[in-house]
């Protein structure tokens, strides 16, 4: 075989067999086929797409590219989660331990924030001393003992994706969706969970920009993970606006450890107990949602949290200190009415720019700065009302502060915004 024929092949709208497929991903991780025939096939699939057949194969393809992990010796049903990708995306540092709370073993593996989205890994490192990387027996003794673990992604699980990814990065070929079903389903699948729930964003700050897409994205993950024998159920979530209030590293977790003390906003407390909900009932634990509220708010959750701090090497005096960037900006709002948009995209892009975030991969991080919202869409505001406070490095210019205000945008009318969109299983 030939790339060239196989990139020629999908550019002509053809269908790849299965042994081509093969061909192109083991060609691709032993670099005999180079990045710059893998960037033009990505983008002959942006353009033509892929059957469900493709998807399933090239899935499978990438699980085999690396090592599976077999969680088989933890007992009970072992769940796992993954986001699409968001901005103050802190569900899993809150989602996991509640879960765990219940004694199901949650066993998870997270990535790191690139462009406008944040990495869970990130928000766990901005805990002094929080160790991400764990051997596979660390990972599952740690499962065994507490029920909870949450690392980074080996570098010997599903090589090809993390050869693509970095070249779909810099290609302009992440957001199609047969590329982010079997570069997420891969992962999912080689990490060994029995069961998985996906939160599929959708909106400006995520991949996916309209409900349809998400919705195809969605079926198509939930097809792979189920013909695999995972039961796999998708939430479509909104991304239009930040998730909670905080974007940024430390802000983050320190709103995570709110939630899980009964401080945190009603609508993102709700939403993470619906999450919640879901993913007991994949382990086959069927919670009331008052007793899933009772574990998210009173200790239940938390010291789940705090174990798996400690076990991986984290400081628990560290974690309750406040943020130590050096100067704080509130924002304050100019007219009466009630807010009606805070773009996850510009604001996820703002927080970037303070350093929360990486433009590049090799960008070093301030965990300290971000944004904290104080109102969130459909709130009323009224003139002079603290809106959000910025955490920064550096003195703001006007410049920044206008842009920042640009988009807070208020209205007459109140927006009602919907965090589960829909569910797909
Ligand atoms: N997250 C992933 O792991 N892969 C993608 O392609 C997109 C989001």
């Amino acid at each position: 075989m030939r790339a060239v024929d196989l990139i020629q092949k999908k550019r002509d709208g053809g269908e790849l067999s299965t042994a081509e497929i093969e061909w192109l991903i083991s060609g691709y991780v032993d670099g005999s086929v180079p990045d710059y025939q893998m960037s033009a096939f990505a983008m002959a699939v942006y353009f033509k797409g892929m059957s469900m057949r493709e998807v399933r194969d090239l899935t499978m393809c990438m699980v085999k590219s690396g090592d599976e992990i077999d969680l088989s010796s933890i007992p009970g049903i072992k769940t796992d989660k993954h986001s699409t990708g968001g901005v103050g995306d802190k569900v899993t540092l809150i989602l996991a331990p509640l879960v765990a709370s219940f004694d199901v073993p949650v066993a998870k593996m997270s990535g790191r924030g690139l462009g406008h989205t944040g990495g869970t890994l990130d928000k766990l490192e901005s805990i002094k001393g929080f160790q991400i990387e764990r051997t596979e027996e660390e990972f599952i003794n740690q499962v065994k003992a507490i029920n909870l673990s949450v690392i980074g992604q080996s570098d010997k699980l599903v090589k090809a994706d993390k050869l693509l990814y970095a070249l779909r990065d810099v290609t302009a070929t992440v957001d199609i969706i047969p590329l982010i079903a079997s570069s997420v389903m891969s992962k999912k699948i080689a990490a060994g969970a029995d069961k998985i729930l996906l939160d599929v964003t959708v909106g400006d700050g995520a991949f996916m920009k309209t409900v349809e897409e998400a919705r195809e994205l969605a079926k198509t993950m939930v097809a792979l993970g189920n013909e695999v024998g995972r039961q796999t159920v998708a939430v479509i979530t909104d991304m239009s606006q930040p998730l909670g209030c905080a974007i940024g590293n430390r802000l983050e977790v320190l709103e995570a450890l709110d939630i899980m003390q009964g401080k945190g906003r009603s609508d993102v407390t709700q939403f993470i107990c619906d999450l919640a909900k879901i993913m007991l009932d994949l382990a086959g634990v069927k919670a009331s949602d008052e007793v899933i509220y009772d574990h998210l708010v009173n200790g239940a959750a938390l010291n789940k949290f705090h174990e798996m701090v400690l076990a991986q090497g984290g400081d628990l005096d560290d974690l309750y200190r406040p943020s130590r960037a050096t100067y704080t900006t509130d924002i304050v709002a100019d007219e009466d009415g009630y807010i009606e948009a805070l773009s996850a995209l510009e604001f996820g892009l703002f927080a970037m720019r303070l350093g929360a975030g990486r433009s590049v991969k090799t960008d070093k991080l301030n965990y300290e700065t971000g944004i904290v919202f104080h109102k969130k869409v459909g709130d009323v505001v009224k003139i002079g009302d603290n809106v959000a406070t910025i955490y920064s490095d550096k003195i703001l210019d006007e410049k920044e502060v206008t842009e920042f205000k640009k988009n807070v945008k208020i209205n007459r009318e109140k927006s009602v915004p919907q965090e589960i969109i829909e569910i797909i299983s």
